[in-house]
């Protein structure tokens, strides 16, 4: 039985505390599932705005080098009810902030400050208290500086010598890149800032720091691991990628079936399971009636949760207005982002407001709703790293219709009427003929009840729970720890 380890986590977001799209949720999950594999998790999280303070027990504060100017870092710890430690990095001027990015759609101008002095708050908290973890795991581009830092400053360092990290790619079309200066500015040693370190087409980004310094490197689903190593999907980051590809693997997201399973959700009308799908119905015209749209049941009903973003593909959607409205269907639709694609979806709503409901923001609840009370749930994305919405939508009934890509390949299997096999309905380009082919032939399928039966049935047998994903995850850590 091999030894259980000491995880350390570092990512801007994590569920209950603070989540803007899938990171907060894996952040929220996957340590819970090491835990009960016998590990233990510190996970680091800044203590924004909408977190109350104190956040959890005071630890201590300590200094924490990074540009001119002397800064100190408070921790503040709890420990959830599934034994993950919680670290809060307490500075107010860095992150006592409503959101962790930016706010409307400009990022905060100190960012790269702020995500440095995260990443070294965390190397330092150990350091201060002699506790070396045995391995760090870094997210996306807010955390890449750490295993920069691990190897810049920490690696003979007589608590954190030699310590190995992990580096995760949620989505590498974010990649935090400044200015060269910053380099400087955050005290890197200047030999970082080359090719074959930090520099980036005449920049620093943040994310190639995680992906040239870390021991291993892996992304959120086999698919997108693949299609990222390619010019085409590795927004420039293909390269680095190629050159680390020995030591990059994909680990399929997994779900959070404590939160998303309909058996038990508290969020919905009425709690239901695969073996009596009654109180779907009743989700159905609940989530009608919160939507403000007449509950005929017959009538198909689309639902979307989505960030709305070119990612995503809504644009696709509202440019094909004009066939979406002469299709036998309703749409619900919950989301925020790009002005133009919330314009779009308005515009449909006022369009044909018996049938197309739109909810512009963000609703924890609403999303549960959308998720039991829609009988398909679309999903048009141009890239996908993985996509949890999916999964989600297949514990809860609601047949995915997705573009083939990324994590929905390896999620999301062709409906076969013949074979009664599949879960839900794919197609390859991404323009309106394509999405509206997928749709039609989910539409033809709704209507043949005992198929359609079949079909949920088998996306509420697929099981997505993160314990395999988590024992893939230690195997990582142990290789990126016989590395180091
Ligand atoms: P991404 O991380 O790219 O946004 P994912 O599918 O991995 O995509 O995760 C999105 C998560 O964010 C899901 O939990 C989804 O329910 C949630 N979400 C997205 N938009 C909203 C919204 N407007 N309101 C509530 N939850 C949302
Ligand atoms: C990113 C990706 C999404 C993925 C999530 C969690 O936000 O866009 O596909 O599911 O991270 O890994």
């Amino acid at each position: 039985m091999p030894s259980p380890l000491h995880i350390a986590f570092a990512a801007s977001e994590m569920v209950p505390y603070m989540k803007t799209g899938g990171l907060g949720d894996v952040v929220g999950a996957l340590p819970k599932a090491l835990v009960r594999l016998g590990h233990r998790v510190t996970a680091f999280l800044p203590r924004y705005g909408p977190i109350a303070f104190p956040p959890g027990q005071f630890l201590g504060s300590v200094h924490v080098p990074v540009d001119s100017v002397h800064r100190s870092a408070g921790f503040y710890r709890v420990t959830t009810a599934d034994g993950v430690d919680v670290v809060f990095v307490e500075h107010p001027s860095f992150f006592e902030r409503p959101f962790p990015y930016g706010e409307g759609n400009a990022d905060y101008g100190d960012n790269r400050l702020r995500f440095a002095f995260f990443a070294r708050a965390v190397c330092e908290f150990f350091r201060s208290r002699g506790e070396r973890p045995d391995v760090f795991h870094a997210h996306d581009w807010q955390a890449g500086l750490l295993p920069v830092y691990l190897k810049a400053f920490y690696w003979d360092d007589p608590t954190l010598y030699r310590s190995p990290s992990v580096f995760t790619i949620h989505n590498v079309a974010y990649q935090g890149v400044f200015g060269l200066d910053t380099i400087g500015a955050i005290g890197l040693p200047w030999n970082l800032g080359t090719p074959d370190a930090l520099e980036y087409h005449g920049g620093v980004s943040y994310m190639k720091g995680g992906v040239m310094f870390a021991e291993n490197v892996t992304t959120v689903s086999p698919q997108y691991a693949r299609e990222i190593q390619s010019p085409e999907m590795g927004y420039s980051m293909d390269g680095p990628l190629r050159a680390r590809g020995g030591d990059l693997l994909g680990i399929l997201n997994g779900v959070d079936y404590d939160e998303w399973d309909p058996s038990v959700d508290p969020h919905v009308a009425k709690n239901y399971t695969a073996d009596d799908l009654g109180g779907k119905a009743a989700c159905k015209a609940d989530l009608l009636r919160s939507m403000g749209l007449p509950e005929f049941p017959d009538l198909p009903l689309v639902g979307i949760t989505s960030r709305l973003v070119h990612q995503k593909g809504f644009d696709i959607v509202t440019g094909a207005w004009f066939d979406l409205l002469q299709r036998p269907m309703r749409l619900v639709l919950l989301g925020s982002g790009e002005r133009e694609v919330e314009d779009g979806f308005r515009a449909l709503a006022a369009r044909a407001p018996d049938r197309i409901a739109v909810r512009l923001g963000y609703d924890a609840a609403l999303a549960h709703k959308i998720e039991a009370g829609a009988d398909m749930f679309l999903m048009p994305s141009r890239f996908e790293p993985c996509g949890l919405t999916q999964m989600y939508s297949l514990r809860y009934g609601t047949v995915p219709i997705v573009r083939s890509t990324g994590g929905l390949v390896d999620t999301v299997e062709p409906w076969d009427a013949a074979a009664g096999t599949g879960t839900g309905f794919r197609f390859d380009t991404a323009d309106g003929t394509a999405v509206l082919w997928a749709l039609d032939q989910a539409l033809a399928a709704f209507k043949d009840k005992k198929g359609w039966r079949t079909l949920q049935a088998n996306g509420m047998a697929r099981d997505f729970s993160w314990e395999r994903s988590a024992r893939a995850y230690e195997d990582v850590y142990r290789r990126a720890m016989a590395k180091a």
